[in-house]
């Protein structure tokens, strides 16, 4: 489905496009072929990379969609790649959760970030129906790490401290028993 999809350059932490506020993605674009054509690309790039997510600032396109997926997990099932354009995002339980990650943007390294554990997320998809769902633990993590990059936010800026900072192979071999996050 995704095999003809133009592969994007990921770019990496220092790069303005990772911390501008993204803009709102035109009406006239949801019945083009671009916009689809750029989803697929962004869904090929995040699989081909190994993320579980890829926001369009991250392929320094300063727009509002991300595309995600979230691998099986224990009892939960697999969510398909997903595009979402122009979200937006409502936190239905405001307690917080801390929770591993990892950002294409900023490859190797890992943290510890707060996150909301129940959030509802309202969008588009690129054909611009609406989609509208609620996440909780590790989905809603993804997303609320995904949405950030669309307002120039990076999951460090998220950590309450850095201690928690490693690289992905200590991290590995030190922090975790059970590796779940993939870099979003
Ligand atoms: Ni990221």
């Amino acid at each position: 489905m995704t095999v003809e999809a133009q592969r994007l350059e990921v770019i990496r932490l220092g790069h303005p496009a990772l911390r501008s506020i993204a803009e709102p993605v035109p009406e006239a674009w949801f019945s083009s072929g671009r916009l689809h054509e750029f989803g697929r690309g962004l869904i090929r790039s995040m699989l081909e990379e190994e993320g579980v997510g890829l926001a369009a600032p991250q392929v320094a396109e300063e727009l509002r969609l991300f595309a995600y997926w979230i691998p099986a997990h224990d009892d939960t099932p697999e969510i398909e790649p997903t595009v979402v354009v122009n979200p937006e995002i409502r936190i239905v339980d405001p307690e917080l959760e801390e929770g591993w990650e990892g950002c294409l943007s900023i490859p190797g390294l890992r943290g510890l970030v707060p996150r909301a554990r129940r959030i509802k997320l309202k969008g588009r998809t690129m054909d611009g129906s609406s989609l509208s769902l609620t996440a909780s633990g590790f989905h809603a993590r993804v997303i609320q790490h995904e949405f950030d990059h669309l307002d120039g936010v990076v999951f460090l800026d998220r950590m309450t401290s850095a201690q928690s900072l490693a690289f992905e192979e200590e991290w590995d071999r030190y922090m975790v028993d059970d590796p779940e996050p993939d870099d979003a």
